[in-house]
């Protein structure tokens, strides 16, 4: 396992669009490794592939409820509003309120490549939504007004 570079707002790979997973190959499970690696080395609490230069739909979470891999996620529904503080491994030293669905259904594959239904609220409704935008080219700094972003350690 190899902790890997995280790759900063403003590269374009962050903003391409990812391709679907088709096959659980060996690199693939091996990206899956050195994603969640990377992700504990640098105290995230999710990570997906393009901050690591892979423009493949697979994101990692684990918000302290255990990890969490996600191949191909779609969120097929969401309730409510919830508005907390979120930040970025690409957008170091830079958080935002940001308002979020307050509760998800997510339907993704596992590491394994079995279907898999996840329904959260709270910080992992959070998390999910943010990886997932990831996966279609969206940062956190997106959704908010510029002058809304303050210095803190997300
Ligand atoms: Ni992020």
């Amino acid at each position: 396992m190899a902790v890997l570079k995280v790759i900063k707002a403003g590269d374009p790979v962050l903003r391409q669009p990812t391709q679907p997973v088709t096959r659980i190959t060996k690199r693939v499970s091996r990206l899956i490794q050195d994603m969640f690696e990377t992700m504990y080395a640098e105290d995230g609490v999710g990570l997906a592939a393009p901050q690591v230069g892979v423009s493949k739909k697979i994101a990692v979470i684990d918000v302290g409820e255990g990890p969490i891999t996600l191949i191909n996620p779609k969120v097929i529904n969401g309730f409510g509003e919830d508005i907390d503080v979120e930040g970025c491994l690409s957008i170091p030293g830079k958080q935002a309120y940001v308002k979020r669905l307050a509760q998800v259904k997510v339907e993704a594959l596992n590491e394994k490549g079995r279907s898999v239904l996840i329904e959260a609220e709270g910080m992992l409704a959070r998390a999910l939504q943010h990886e997932i935008d990831h996966l279609n080219g969206i940062l956190f700094t997106d959704l908010i007004d510029e002058k809304e972003i303050f210095e803190g350690d997300g």
